[in-house]
């Protein structure tokens, strides 16, 4: 087997893993590897843009309101209170770095609405291509960075664990071998698990490698029942769907039925811009029901292509012309709020691995996220794993002694394909039908059975159905332990919140499925806000 060493290894090129590379390579050599194009993440097809308290009336204070407010009691406050101060901080490295945000005439940040934000403050790019903009500025910026080296195409497998301590991954090369990379420090940025539903806007890439990797190592996963659905993808049968974003309603656009009426208005003071968990439950009743449902835009006439570029061209291409037309959406799986429990610096419960962005889990986002916080803590806590990276101990002569956490999946062959794709295809309907939007204790225990089986097959140990069967069955784990409905977690059999849940989160560790007490840090959160007031 093929072995190399660095000071750092990012395992991911979105957000988290581009800004935890580029600001790392400061401190030591940095090899980051990507399991496929640079760019294909869920950070390059972000639309909607960065939530920062950056507007005159605007504050960090009234934006970790708004947080904790969506997050439905479960946000851990210290870590909202670092998001929320140290943003508009990570927004101006990003303008350094070369990302451009539109602009006004006077050269003002443009700030949009989002649903649940009391006041505009949603920074974009391209109109609705912030996430590519992003990535690609990003990039750039990296390719120039020294101490910075970059492998596309490079799968990582497994951990490489010595004495509990991670000591790297072990990776496989776009031809197929197999690679030691030994390292300091390890870092998770693999982002989400869209792709274990069958309805997603997530990418192929979006399989949840990283939470899968991280739990055959031993480290705590946390709040994983709590899958975000964003209401309105485009509704048609496309792997992924394409999103129309929230700031589209942030500009006025309405949901409707197929009568016409306007069925938002009866159920949140907020309507369209209710919390997303509010109204993706909204619109997949009304399809329970029968009702087909649409976005109206066409307030917005000619307007629309100026602000939706990107959306206007994706309806375009799929028949819809959103001037003059109802926009057909549906509800489909977007974000994944649990993964890697990690502190407020990004270590996790295993020594010398750290995790930043969507695969982490540091308690921001509680039961539900507000709208464009998550590129937002991509970069803020990228930043902290960055500097907590500098405290690692060198490289010694025992990390190349390190052993994968377990035996690396290998990849079906040709002949194999159809088959495991099927196994993936039977686990996106198992969690879609299951543990989706609307769940129950007998749904549940029907996914962990048909999980169970899945598991018997001779190609289940191949790459990726093992991870996805792995963090399907997670997610099915954690949402059968909590008995309530909580944000994303909606259950049919306990539809209320339920004041015993309030301050506990779900923990998964090697021995099962443990409830923990929430603990707030109030005094740290107020002391991390007022020190950013004086910035
Ligand atoms: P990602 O950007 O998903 O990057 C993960 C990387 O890890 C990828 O490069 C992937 O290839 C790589 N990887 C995964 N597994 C492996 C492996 N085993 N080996 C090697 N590499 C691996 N959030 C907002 O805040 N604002 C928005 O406007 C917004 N809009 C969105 C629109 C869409 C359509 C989607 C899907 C999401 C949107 N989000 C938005 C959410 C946000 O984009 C993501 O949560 C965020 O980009 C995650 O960043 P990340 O760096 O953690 O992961
Ligand atoms: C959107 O543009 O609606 C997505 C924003 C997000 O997921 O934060």
């Amino acid at each position: 087997m093929e072995e190399f060493k660095t000071d750092f290894l990012v395992i991911g090129s979105g957000v988290a893993g581009l800004y935890t590379a580029i600001r790392a390579a400061t401190h030591g050599n940095v090899t980051l590897v990507t399991k496929g194009e640079l760019l294909e993440s869920n950070t390059w097809y972000a639309q909607g843009g960065i939530a920062a308290a950056l507007g005159r009336e605007d504050s960090p204070l009234a934006h970790l309101q708004d947080t904790l407010q969506a997050g439905a009691g479960l946000c851990v406050e210290d870590a909202v209170a670092v998001l929320v101060a140290e943003g508009p901080h990570r927004i101006y490295d990003l303008i350094n770095f070369g990302t451009h945000f539109d602009r006004d005439a006077s050269g003002e940040l443009v700030l949009g609405k989002e649903a649940a934000h009391s006041m505009r403050r949603i920074v974009h790019a391209r109109g609705d291509a912030t996430g590519a903009e992003v990535a690609e500025s990003l990039a750039d910026f990296a390719a120039r960075t020294a101490n910075l080296r970059i492998l596309r195409g490079h799968l990582a497998l497994e951990l490489l664990l010595t004495d509990g301590c991670c000591a790297g991954a072990i990776l496989q090369s776009p031809t197929g071998e197999l690679i030691h990379c030994a390292a300091r420090g390890t870092v998770l940025a693999t982002g989400g698990c869209g792709q274990l539903y069958m309805n997603t806007t997530n990418p192929a890439v979006a399989t949840g490698d990283g939470l899968a990797m991280a739990a055959r190592a031993g480290a705590t996963l946390l709040d994983m029942e709590f899958v975000q659905f964003h209401p309105t993808a485009l509704s048609i049968t496309e792997n992924p769907m394409p999103l129309v974003s929230e700031a589209v309603r942030g500009e006025g656009a309405l949901l409707v039925n197929e009568q016409g009426e306007r069925f938002m208005l009866a159920i949140h003071k907020w309507a369209e811009l209710a919390p997303r968990d509010i109204v993706a439950r909204a619109i997949f009743h009304q399809m329970q029901q029968g009702h087909r449902v649409y976005l109206d835009a066409t307030h917005l006439g000619e307007r629309f292509p100026v602000r939706f570029p990107n959306i206007f061209h994706l309806c375009r291409e799929r028949g819809v012309d959103p001037r003059k037309e109802l926009i057909p959406v549906a509800p489909a799986a977007h974000f994944m709020m649990g993964g890697v429990q990690t502190n407020t610096e990004g270590r996790t419960s295993v020594p010398h691995l750290y995790a930043c962005g969507e695969v982490a889990c540091t308690g921001v986002h509680g039961a539900n996220r507000l709208a464009s916080n998550s590129l937002l803590e991509g970069m803020v806590f990228a930043e902290r794993v960055a500097q907590s990276l500098k405290e690692l101990p060198d490289l010694d002569s025992q990390t190349s002694k390190a052993v994968p956490a377990a035996k690396p999946a290998i990849q079906p062959s040709a002949a194999e394909h159809t088959e495991t794709e099927r196994l993936a295809q039977r686990i996106r309907s198992i969690m879609w039908e299951y543990a989706g939007i609307v769940r129950s204790g007998t749904g549940l225990k029907q996914a962990q059975a048909e999980l169970a089986q899945i598991r018997q097959h001779p190609l289940a140990q191949t790459y990726p159905v093992a991870n996805m069967c792995l963090v399907a069955e997670q997610i099915v784990t954690a949402a059968l332990t909590r008995q309530e409905s909580r944000g994303g977690h909606f259950r049919q059999d306990y539809p209320q919140e339920d004041s015993y849940w309030a301050d506990k989160r779900v923990a998964l560790t090697p021995d099962g499925a443990h409830v923990v007490n929430l603990t707030y840090q109030h005094a740290k959160a107020a002391q991390t806000l007022q020190s950013s007031c004086k910035k």
